[in-house]
């Protein structure tokens, strides 16, 4: 009585090993990253999002004017808004990321994004699973620092595999049972793994930590690890440990041991959840940014979503737009404007005990934002 069910499930596990083979291809024949210090003109897509994204991205793009004044006018710069990808529209072209909303993405050089809402259940994709796909953003890099702890880690989560990709692509036996997919390929983790060990290398830093479950998810975590270590081969002078998840979020809380981690390698759900623990103790999901990096595009973004309950109560203007600042300033180093992110970085600095906390007795976003402006004038 199952078989109809088992045929069929079948069918699609046999599609999805197919695409991903055909994806690892891909990967192996993809272009040299494109080098923006080379370019004449950069054009940084806006995306507003839901709920507090628009707000928090009105506050960001006029920090940006501020500090861009010069390369808006002579046209290096262009701020291009990017519409329609609210859920709203997404609902009705049934679309993660509408067509027509793609090509516009895709004619920007970058991205600077507030959080998207995905509807819980139903068929609809993640639009932030969607573009990373789409756009091939393989490496979500999120920095934390806590100056006073000595604390400066900076995660490299793998952004276009493991349990997200297919997570919209399980099969169900509606009463029975249902079935997601994980996957890891070599091409995919070795990508995310050589940006890890460049980016500890170029900053000097002498330890990674691989961070799997590779003692109970043994094939895509096992060759995960195995992977980072052979990566890890080819730069002696950098420490490779291996930890497993669990352990490694109670290190976290840790005061005593935590300030000896660096930089971290991990696959993408590990990644999505221990970033939001590493955020809040920096102060705060609204305190991270977070950059999503391929060779052809990049997408800034707050670590955090949409907060729908913030704008159901009212408490929309005082969304804190830290993270989104620090998302554009991780924007700017990216584009090799390195002057102007650290200028930003300097700002936010100074300004970080005064950002808004979310509740109606602190400041707006807006004040927030003015705060942030007259500081980099004064720099
Ligand atoms: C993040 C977010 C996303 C994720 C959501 C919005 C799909 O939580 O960027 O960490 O789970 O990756
Ligand atoms: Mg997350």
């Amino acid at each position: 009585m199952y078989n109809e069910y088992i045929e069929t499930a079948c069918r699609q596990f046999r599609t999805l090993i197919e695409e991903q083979i055909a994806r690892t291809e891909n990967m192996e024949q993809s272009a040299p990253p494109k080098d923006f210090s080379s370019l004449d003109q950069i054009t940084v897509g806006v995306i507003g999002g839901d709920g507090i994204g628009p707000l928090i991205m009105e506050e960001t793009q006029r920090v940006l004017e501020t500090l861009l004044a010069d390369e808006l006018a002579t046209g290096r710069i262009a701020l291009k808004k990017v519409n329609g990808l609210t859920l709203e529209n997404r609902l009705s072209c049934g679309q993660a990321v509408p067509d027509d909303v793609l090509a516009e993405i895709k004619s920007c050089d970058v991205l600077l994004k507030g959080p998207t809402t995905t509807p819980k259940g139903g068929s609809l994709e993640s639009a932030n699973v969607t573009l990373r796909r789409e756009l091939d953003l393989y490496a979500n890099v999120r920095p934390i620092q806590i100056p006073e702890e000595g604390i400066d880690w900076i995660f490299y989560r793998e952004n276009t595999e493991g349990e997200y990709v297919l997570g919209s692509r399980g099969v169900e036996m509606p009463g029975r049972l249902a079935i997601d997919f994980k996957v890891t390929t070599e091409p995919g983790t070795r990508r995310i793994a050589r940006a890890a060990f460049e980016y500890a290398k170029v900053n000097g830093k002498d330890n990674v930590s691989i961070v799997t479950k590779a003692n109970i998810m043994k094939k895509t975590d096992g060759n995960f690890s195995r992977i980072c270590h052979e990566v890890a081969a080819d730069y002696p002078d950098i420490k490779a440990d291996n930890w497993y998840i669990d352990i490694m979020t109670a290190n976290l809380v840790n005061p005593a041991i935590r300030k000896n981690f660096q930089v971290f390698v991990l696959p993408n759900l590990y990644g999505d959840i221990i970033t939001d623990e590493a955020a809040e103790i920096q102060g705060g999901v609204g305190t991270a940014g977070s950059a999503n990096i391929g060779d052809q595009y990049a997408m800034f973004e707050a670590i955090h979503g949409s907060a729908p309950r913030m704008i159901e109560d009212g408490l929309g203007d005082y969304a804190n737009p830290s993270s989104l600042l620090k998302a554009a300033e991780m924007m700017l180093r990216h584009i090799a404007l390195t002057d102007k992110a650290d200028r930003l970085a300097a700002a936010l600095t100074a300004c970080a005990d005064q950002a808004p906390t979310g509740f109606a007795d602190g400041p707006t976003c807006r004040e927030f934002a003015d705060l942030v402006m007259g500081r980099l004038q004064a720099l």
